[in-house]
């Protein structure tokens, strides 16, 4: 396959979702926009249609449902006819310490959204992305390497993510279909913040390193051209694996002082 023609688009109802949504739209790719929230998503589309594609299907579905993540992924297929690439985008965070926490529901939302969702989109759809040798895109986060305060729930969710799709990577071996793991650090232009799980919920976007999510899309439609299979956002960010083994009290001791002064 080369530069997929259709596409599903989980979390396309704002963020990072909606901007990568417009650039494969820019590309000529068809698409599935995926969300809970239908005006957002009729948004993005009106802004994928301005962009230049045909009108989007739009699909409300909740990720955190097992029959929801099968629904979608079957009129993605009956409204496009393909499935080329599923991004797997939907998710949402939590911003409080692990004490201060009230509901431990919390943990099991947090799993569904991030972990879970991406696990039954993938399962649906690869009969689909073997048939087209399509691309999964996996939106994991640097925090599927390393660990960060006030992100217990989150981070456990990443990880999650990260050894299901290195284990998946393996199952699919010579299958045809690619795997494209993302791992951004800090996105400004989301919600991702202000929608966070927990207490003290309300982490800020003033992060001056952050990557602005249309940057991001960007990078990221670049990397399924060329069939990646990982991309760190920033690049550098690659190097956390290796500080995490040669440095980790010194890693430690960076994440703390840098996501605590977000908090503060
Ligand atoms: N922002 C960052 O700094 C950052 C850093 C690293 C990784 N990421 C990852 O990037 C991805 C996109 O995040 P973002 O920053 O763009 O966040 P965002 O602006 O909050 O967007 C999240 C999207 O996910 C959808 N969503 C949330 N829960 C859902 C559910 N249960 N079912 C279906 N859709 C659901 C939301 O739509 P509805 O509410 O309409 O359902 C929305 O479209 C996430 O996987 C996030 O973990 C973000």
């Amino acid at each position: 396959m080369s530069f997929p023609a259709t596409a599903v688009i989980t979390g396309a109802s704002a963020g990072l979702g909606r901007e990568m949504a417009i650039e494969l739209a820019r590309r000529g790719t068809r698409l599935a926009l995926v969300a809970r929230g239908e005006e957002g998503l009729r948004e993005t589309a009106r802004l994928c249609v301005a962009a230049g594609a045909v009108e989007p299907i739009i699909v409300t579905a909740d990720v955190t449902r097992a029959e929801d993540c099968v629904r979608l992924v079957n009129e993605s297929a009956a409204g496009l006819g393909t499935i080329d690439c599923l991004i797997n985008n939907a998710g949402q965070s939590m911003w409080a310490p692990f004490e201060s926490v009230d509901d431990p529901a919390i943990f099991q939302r947090l799993m569904a959204v991030n972990y879970l969702g991406p696990v039954w989109c993938a399962h649906a759809s690869l009969p689909h992305l073997r048939r087209s040798g399509g691309m999964l895109v996996m939106i994991a986060s640097v925090q599927s390497k390393i660990g960060a305060p006030y992100h217990t729930g989150y981070t456990a969710a990443k990880h999650a993510l990260e050894g299901f799709t290195e284990s998946l990577r393996m199952d699919l071996d010579g299958s045809g279909v690619g795997i494209l793991t993302v791992y951004p650090s800090w996105i400004s232009g989301t919600r991702l913040r202000h929608s966070s799980e927990g207490k003290n919920g309300n982490g800020s976007d003033k992060g001056s390193d952050a990557v602005s999510s249309m940057d991001c899309a960007r990078r990221i439609v670049g990397a399924i051209e060329r069939r990646a299979t990982s991309l760190f956002i920033p690049r550098w960010m690659a190097l956390l694996p290796f500080f995490r083994w040669a440095f980790p009290s010194l890693l430690r001791h960076f994440v703390l002082r840098k996501v605590k002064r977000y908090h503060e």
